[in-house]
C-alpha cells in the first residue's frame, strides 16, 4: 500500500507543488509513500504559523509541557513495532536497529519529561544588600529543524523533544527519502495533544527549504536552526544563520577513528569494528572511518576483521542481518564515487561494488535492493581521500602506527571530530587518547557508534560548530539565559561603585 502524505502546518494539510516517491531500498519497485513536496513559500508560512502558536505554548507551565512529553513517550512506546517496521521498510535499516532507534525516542522523552519540573534557574547573591539576583531559562521562539534520513525518527527527537519541552514551536523538515517515517512520528507527537501550530512538518527539497529558511530568518520567524546532515550543507546553513546573527545547532559528518593498541583484546576490537564500520551499512554519522592499528597487531587484526566480515549476514533488513541496503539511490551514487578513491597502493581485502548475480556475496539474503559489498581497504595513508574524507557507506580504511602520539595525530588529521574509539587494556593509553583526540565523543573498548541518549552528542571541526545535543546540555540550544536583578532597598545602588569594602592588611606575613 502506498501512503499519500503531505506537509502539515497548523494542524492542516499544506499545499504541495511537486511529488516525490519514497521507495523501499530493499525492494526499489515498492513505493512506500507518495510525498507532496512544498515550496519555499509554504516553509516560510509554516514558520509564521509556528511563531503565532509559540506564545501560548510558552505560557503553558513547563511541568504541563513535561506531561505532554510523557504522553509522546508512551505513544511512541505503544507504537514501537509499527514505527520500527516502517523505518525498516523505508530506509532499509535492520529491524533490530530500527527498534533501537525507536527506543532512543522513548529514552529522550523519559529524560525530558522530568525536565519540565526542573528547567532550573538560579538565585545568586548580589554584591549589595537588599538586592536579589536570579537567572531564568527562556524559550528561544521558533526552531527550524532539518534532519537526515539515516536516523529518521531518533535524531529528530533529539531536537523536537527538548525544543518543545522548553516552550518553543517547531517547523520540522525531514529528509524526503524518509518522509513516511517522519510523518508517522509527527502523527504520534500530534496525538499527545500538542496545540495546533506548535509542531509543523514540511516536506520540501533542499533548495526550497534553504530559500524558505532565508525568508523566515529575514522575517524574524525563526530563532534557532537545528541541522543534521553533511558538513557541506552545514557550512551553508552556518553562513546563512551567521548573517542573521544566529548560531545553529549543527550535527555534521564524521571520519571517526578507531585506535587499536598492541594490548587490545583483538576479538573485542574486531566485533566493535564490524558494528562500527558496517552496522547501518556504515551510514551513521558515528560510523567507523579508519581503523588505526598498531603495527604489531595489524596483520592479525586485518585477518580476523576480514574473516568476521565475510561471515556476517548482509541482506533483507527484516531479518537478522549486520546490514541491509543503502538508504536510497542517491547514497549509492555517492558510494560508487568513494570506491573510485581506491588507489594502487591500497589493498582491497573484500569484494567491492554492488552485490549482483555477477558480483555475488556468500551469505546474502537480499534481492532487488540497493545492496553493496561491505569493503575493507588496507594501507590507506595520510594524503589519501579515503583517509581524509567522510565516506558515508560500508567502507572502512585501515592504517598502522607505532606510537600512541602518532595514532592520536592520525585520528585528528582529517579535521572532523565527532566520535572516536580506542581499544586498550591500559588506562593510561585510554586517558591520553581522550585528552589528545579532537572528537566530541570517545569510546574505550566500544564501537564508535551507539551513543546513549542522555550524554552530550556532537562534534568539533568539520563535524559541527561545538553545539551539543541530548541530556541537560541541549537545553542551552533551546533556551536563552535571562539574568534578573531586583533591588528592594528603595534607593539606587550602583553596581561596582556602591559596594561595601573590607580592608585587608596585605602586608601581613607569618
Ligand atoms: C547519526 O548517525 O546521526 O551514536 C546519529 C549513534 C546513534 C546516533 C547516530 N545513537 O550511533
Amino acid at each position: 500500500m502506498t501512503r499519500q502524505i503531505v506537509s502539515v502546518v497548523g494542524g492542516k494539510e499544506a499545499a504541495s507543488t511537486t511529488i516525490y516517491d519514497s521507495t523501499n531500498p530493499a525492494d526499489t519497485a515498492q513505493v512506500v509513500a507518495r510525498v507532496g513536496l512544498a515550496d519555499a513559500a509554504t516553509f516560510a508560512a509554516a514558520c509564521r504559523t509556528a511563531k503565532e502558536a509559540q506564545r501560548e505554548w510558552a505560557a503553558t507551565p513547563a511541568p504541563v509541557r513535561g506531561r505532554v512529553i510523557a504522553s509522546i513517550g508512551r505513544l511512541v512506546e505503544a507504537n514501537a513495532e509499527a514505527l520500527a517496521r516502517l523505518v525498516t521498510e523505508e530506509i532499509g535499516k535492520p529491524y533490530a536497529e530500527s527498534l533501537g532507534e525507536v527506543r532512543e525516542i522513548v529514552d529522550t522523552c523519559d529524560f525530558f519529561l522530568g525536565e519540565g519540573r526542573r528547567l532550573y534557574g538560579q538565585t545568586v547573591p548580589s554584591e549589595m544588600p537588599d538586592k536579589n539576583l536570579f537567572t531564568f531559562r527562556n524559550p528561544i521562539g521558533v526552531a527550524a529543524v532539518i534532519t537526515a534520513g539515516n536516523f529518521p525518527v531518533a535524531v529528530p527527537s533529539w531536537y523536537l523533544v527538548p525544543a518543545l519541552l522548553c516552550g518553543n514551536a517547531v517547523v520540522w523538515k525531514p529528509a524526503e527519502y524518509a518522509a513516511a517515517s517522519a510523518h508517522a512520528m509527527y502523527q504520534l507527537f500530534a496525538a499527545s495533544g500538542l496545540p495546533e501550530g506548535v509542531l509543523n512538518v514540511v516536506f520540501a527539497d533542499g533548495r526550497q527549504t534553504f530559500e524558505g529558511l532565508e525568508t523566515a530568518l529575514t522575517e524574524g520567524t525563526v530563532n534557532k536552526v537545528g541541522f543534521t546532515g553533511s558538513s557541506e550543507v552545514g557550512r551553508k546553513i552556518g553562513e546563512l544563520c551567521g548573517r542573521h546573527l544566529q548560531s545553529p545547532c549543527l550535527e555534521l559528518g564524521g571520519k571517526n577513528p578507531m585506535v587499536i593498541m598492541p594490548d587490545a583484546d583483538l576479538d573485542l576490537a574486531v566485533e566493535g569494528a564490524l558494528f562500527a564500520g558496517f552496522g547501518t551499512a556504515g551510514q551513521r554519522c558515528t560510523s567507523l572511518g579508519t581503523a588505526i592499528v598498531h603495527e604489531s597487531v595489524h596483520a592479525e587484526f586485518v585477518e580476523r576483521f576480514t574473516r568476521a566480515l565475510a561471515e556476517a549476514e548482509i541482506g533483507d533488513p527484516r531479518g537478522e542481518v549486520l546490514a541491509g541496503p543503502l538508504l536510497d539511490q542517491k547514497f549509492a551514487d555517492t558510494f560508487e564515487e568513494f570506491l573510485t578513491w581506491v588507489q594502487p597502493h591500497h589493498t582491497v581485502l573484500t569484494p567491492q561494488g554492488r552485490i549482483s548475480a555477477g558480483n555475488p556475496r556468500g551469505s546474502f539474503t537480499g534481492e532487488g535492493g540497493i545492496y553493496y559489498h561491505p569493503t575493507i581497504v588496507d594501507g590507506v595513508k595520510r594524503g589519501d581521500r579515503l583517509f581524509t574524507e567522510e565516506t558515508f557507506g560500508p567502507i572502512v580504511g585501515v592504517t598502522t602506527f607505532s606510537t600512541l602520539d602518532e595514532a592520536i595525530d592520525l585520528a585528528n588529521l582529517p579535521g572532523y571530530g565527532l566520535s572516536s574509539s580506542i581499544y586498550t587494556t591500559d588506562p593510561r593509553s585510554a586517558f591520553r587518547f581522550r585528552e589528545g583526540v579532537s572528537a566530541g565523543m570517545v569510546s574505550v573498548n566500544n564501537s564508535t557508534s551507539g551513543a546513549e541518549a542522555h550524554l552530550p552528542f556532537g562534534g568539533n571541526g568539520k563535524s559541527g560548530n561545538g553545539s551539543r545535543q541530548s541530556g541537560m546540555w541541549v537545553l542551552d540550544q533551546f533556551t536563552r539565559w535571562q539574568a534578573m536583578n531586583w533591588d528592594h532597598s528603595g534607593r539606587l545602588q550602583k553596581a561596582q561603585m556602591d559596594v561595601a569594602e573590607i580592608t585587608p592588611d596585605l602586608d601581613f606575613r607569618l
